[in-house]
């Protein structure tokens, strides 16, 4: 057994984590669990600062768990880079955005794979998480490594393992979801797969870190791409006075062979919007055009504007005009049970309604503050301030918004108060109230010509 492996054995390894957000505090806690010293690692000094506290920034993280790694010594945080000379393992947890022509941007990549660099010893072990198009970790992260002086597979071990949390899951947690891994050579792999195998319930091989990293993307697109498809039988579905969300349920009693999904106002988050557009410019250099990736994307996308479409109908329908309309978004989080709303398609909805000269307000209980424009059509950012979800604010909206679906809303309560809802995500199906309710998939109320 090599040095690294009697660590991991003994639990004397130090693991760090850079990027302390939604994949690294888990990450990080959940090494501290299983019994390891863990370092974490994060610009953002406000996240240094909770995290040394013993506390959680992270709806699925909980306080208590910090708090009890702190004490315990087995976790801490801070800002320098400094600190890796401590860690035996790196794991790479920074962001992965888009740029405005939706081009990776692997700065923050680079930024972490600088700051390894310039420190990195011989015997560690870095894992980069961050999902990326296939070839980052061999093509990218690896020369800026080796600027080290050191050799990889030989003086220190470079592997790919992509994250697979999924934020507002009581069911899978890091401790019960399989983990993929791919090192530069084997004894990379098998570090990796030794380490992971700590924490997760099963470590899955591949061959190189360029199938893990392929791996995760077939993951995501497999979602987005699916996601469309019922969001394009939704449209379909309403103009054909069919209940789509009926259907799904009668499909998916096919015990093989089908898997349900459901249409929504559109995608959102971290990955779902952003990954699949990693592969798709990857591929270009390979002179190959990913048709899916793109139809997908541009399926997705139409759903906040046909969300906003249905307000106004509906509105009209009512005798109300958009422009004169008081509209309550239910729900800005990319999706339900979870506080994280980036790219959530709430974002462009309130956009479009306010563009359309609508009086937008919203609620979710997890997000008390939400940011509106900063994009293309919107160059000026603007801060809405979360409401009470009220019986006297729903009376006082002409129509409500359900966007995500929460579970800690009363939809009961909203069927009762509102005088009109449009439904993105079927939270009011088996709901009856006196609101006029119209659901994206089903059955439009009136008629669309
Ligand atoms: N959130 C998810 O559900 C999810 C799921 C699977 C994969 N991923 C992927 O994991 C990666 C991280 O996503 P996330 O949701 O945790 O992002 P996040 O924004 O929540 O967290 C990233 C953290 O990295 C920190 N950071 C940025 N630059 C840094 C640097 N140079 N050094 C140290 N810290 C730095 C930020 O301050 C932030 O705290 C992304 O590639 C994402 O696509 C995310």
């Amino acid at each position: 057994m090599d040095a690294f492996a009697a660590k991991i054995a003994d639990k004397s390894a130090r693991v760090g984590v850079i990027g302390l957000g939604y994949v690294g505090l888990p990450l990080a806690v959940g090494f501290a669990r299983a019994g390891y010293g863990v370092l974490g690692l994060d610009v953002d000094e406000h996240k240094v600062a909770a995290l040394n506290e013993g506390r959680s920034y992270i709806q699925d993280v909980e306080s208590d768990d910090v708090m009890a790694a702190v004490q315990a010594g087995r976790l801490s945080a801070g800002s320098d880079y400094d600190l890796l000379g401590q860690t035996d393992a790196i794991f790479i947890c920074v962001p992965t955005p888009f740029d405005a022509m939706k081009a990776p941007d692997l700065a923050y990549i680079e930024q972490a794979a600088k700051g390894i660099a310039t420190r990195l010893k011989p015997g560690q072990l870095v894992i980069l998480q961050s999902t990326t198009y296939p070839g980052t970790t061999e093509e990218f992260v690896l020369p800026i490594l080796e600027e080290s002086g050191l050799k990889a597979g030989q003086d220190f071990y470079l592997a790919f393992s992509p994250e697979r949390i999924n934020p507002g899951d009581r069911q899978y947690s890091v401790e019960n979801t399989p983990k993929v891994v791919g090192g530069l050579t084997a004894h990379c792999t098998e570090l990796g797969r030794l380490l992971l195998v700590q924490l997760f319930p099963h470590v899955h091989v591949v061959s190189s870190p360029r199938a893990a990293e392929m791996s995760k993307l077939l993951e995501n697109i497999f979602r987005s791409v699916n996601i469309a498809l019922v969001n394009e039988l939704a449209l379909l579905s309403e103009r054909m006075g069919i209940d789509l969300w009926e259907v799904i349920e009668a499909a998916k009693t096919k015990p093989f062979g089908f898997m349900p999904f459901y249409p929504g106002p559109g995608v959102g988050g971290h990955c779902i919007p952003v990954d699949p557009y990693y592969l798709s410019w990857k591929a270009r250099e390979y002179d190959f055009y990913t048709k899916f990736i793109e139809l997908a994307a541009e399926v997705n996308q139409t759903m906040p504007y046909h969300v906003v479409d249905l307000v106004g109908q509906a509105l009209s329908q009512a005798g109300k005009p958009l422009d004169r309309a008081r509209v309550l978004v239910l729900g800005v989080a990319f999706k339900r049970n979870t506080d994280d709303a980036r790219n959530s398609p709430a974002e462009r909805i309130i956009e479009l309604l306010l563009r359309r000269g609508a009086q937008v307000s919203y609620s979710d209980p997890f997000v008390p503050r939400y940011r509106v424009g900063c994009d293309v059509f919107h160059p000026t950012e603007r801060w809405l301030e979360s409401i009470d979800l009220t019986d006297q604010a729903l009376a006082a909206a002409d129509c409500v918004v359900i966007v995500a679906g929460h579970r800690a809303v009363d939809y009961a309560q909203v069927v009762r108060r509102a005088s009109l809802i449009v439904d993105t995500v079927n939270a009011t199906a088996s709901l009856s109230g006196p609101s006029r309710v119209v659901r994206v998939g089903a059955p439009l109320p009136y008629s669309e010509t």
